[in-house]
């Protein structure tokens, strides 16, 4: 087998520890021998085996002389277990493949430098693009130690995301409401908007995915001045933890209403205009609780400012063969004179269907991450 094709199978691997392994990467590595693998695994959790210790351990003898391929930089430090490049060193590889390096201040370098002073042959860039995007997420919070933005909006084909009434229930089908149940559960957290917490009483919770994370997604809610009352699904903490997130200008009385009902309630400044809560603090916020993906689940308002501020990372819209010839435009109600700041900032990664409808998947353009 080839480079790329051991390091597809490295990243494959990696993905299976996707919703288990947050706040840690979900890191995939194989052991090949003449082509041939001959051990592999992936992170499946925190204070548990790093991908390369698992594969080298699968290998055994094996690994002497190895190629071994990993998808992230081996690590250099000792955190809850001891260095990879160590354990790739004394087991006598003779060339690591890496994908990506880690942005992790602790490591960024440290660790192939490592390999390369024991006289291991180091090779960067291999399925640099599939696992770059596979572990977008936690390079992004290893970078800049706030949360990956992901939006997710269901829209008509004309780009609205509720009715003039403001009913918005199902514009989707059934398949393209499951598939956004799977991406909750690769999120730590799914936020939304006061509004949308009034008009829909949305509950919040990943339900009917084959594989549930290994702990249940934070719900946030962005409430600035406590205009949601503490009932409904989500302050029901049961099913599932909630944040509330507001200002000083939420009164104490609802405050102490969301602390009664459970949930965890965090005063951040207001948005630099004076209204809602200032984003970059929610997403550094989010970071802090170890929060690598964000799932941004509306409304319009909501995505609007996270466009206009450039936080949004990725974007999933569902469009539905559906007009509504007006309404709740997906991404918020402002026309624009000329073209916005974030207009060419990003590009399509797939479009395919999904039931009745169209997924289409949009990240930020290499190059203008924030
Ligand atoms: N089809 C779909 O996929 C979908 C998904 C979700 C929602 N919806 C629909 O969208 C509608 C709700 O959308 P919406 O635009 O009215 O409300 P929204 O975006 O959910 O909430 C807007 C409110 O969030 C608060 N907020 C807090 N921080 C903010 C910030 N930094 N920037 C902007 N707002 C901030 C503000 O109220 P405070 O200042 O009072 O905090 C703001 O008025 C509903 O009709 C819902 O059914 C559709």
């Amino acid at each position: 087998m080839r480079d790329d094709e051991l390091m597809d199978r490295a990243i494959g691997l990696g993905e299976q520890g996707r919703r288990s392994a947050p706040p840690n990467p979900w890191v995939g590595s194989v052991v090949a021998s003449e082509g041939r693998i001959v051990g592999e695994g992936f992170h499946a959790r925190r204070g548990e085996p790093h991908a390369e210790a698992i594969a080298l351990q699968a290998a055994g003898d094996r690994a002497r002389g190895s190629t071994v391929y990993a998808t992230l930089e081996p690590c250099s430090h000792h955190g809850r277990t001891p260095p990879c490049a160590d354990a790739l060193i004394e087991a006598g590889v003779a060339r690591v493949v890496v994908a990506v390096e880690d942005s992790d201040p602790h490591v960024h370098g440290a660790g192939i430098a490592r390999l390369r002073d024991a006289g291991i042959d180091v090779q960067v860039g291999t399925g640099a693009d599939d696992a770059g995007r596979s572990l977008a997420p936690y390079l992004h919070h290893r970078r800049t130690g706030g949360a990956w933005c992901l939006v997710k909006t269901a829209m008509s084909l004309d780009g609205f995301t509720a009715a003039a009434d403001g009913t918005s229930k199902w514009i989707t089908g059934e398949e393209a409401r499951a598939d956004a149940h799977e991406l909750r559960a690769d999120s730590q957290a799914i936020v939304v908007g006061s509004g949308t917490a009034l008009a829909d009483r949305p509950a919040l919770t990943v339900r009917g995915v084959e594989s549930p994370p290994s702990t249940p997604p934070l719900r946030v809610l962005l409430d600035a001045r406590g205009r949601v009352p503490a009932e409904g699904p989500l302050f029901d903490v049961e099913l599932a933890p909630t944040l509330v997130v507001t200002t000083e200008h939420a009164p104490v009385n609802v405050t102490d209403a969301w602390h009664a009902a459970g949930a965890k309630v965090e005063t951040l400044p207001s948005g630099f205009d004076g209204h809602g809560v200032e984003l970059q603090h929610v997403l550094w916020l989010l970071g802090r609780l170890g929060v690598l993906q964000a799932m941004f689940e509306g409304g319009s308002t909501v995505h609007a400012a996270l466009l206009d501020g450039l936080f949004v990372d990725h974007v999933t819209a569902y469009v539905a063969p559906t007009f509504l010839a007006g309404g709740l435009a997906a991404f918020g109600p402002r026309g624009r004179d000329s073209m916005a700041p974030h207009a060419a900032r990003y590009q399509f990664v797939e479009a395919r269907r999904v039931g009745s409808d169209l997924r289409i998947d949009l990240e930020q353009r290499r190059g203008d991450a924030a």
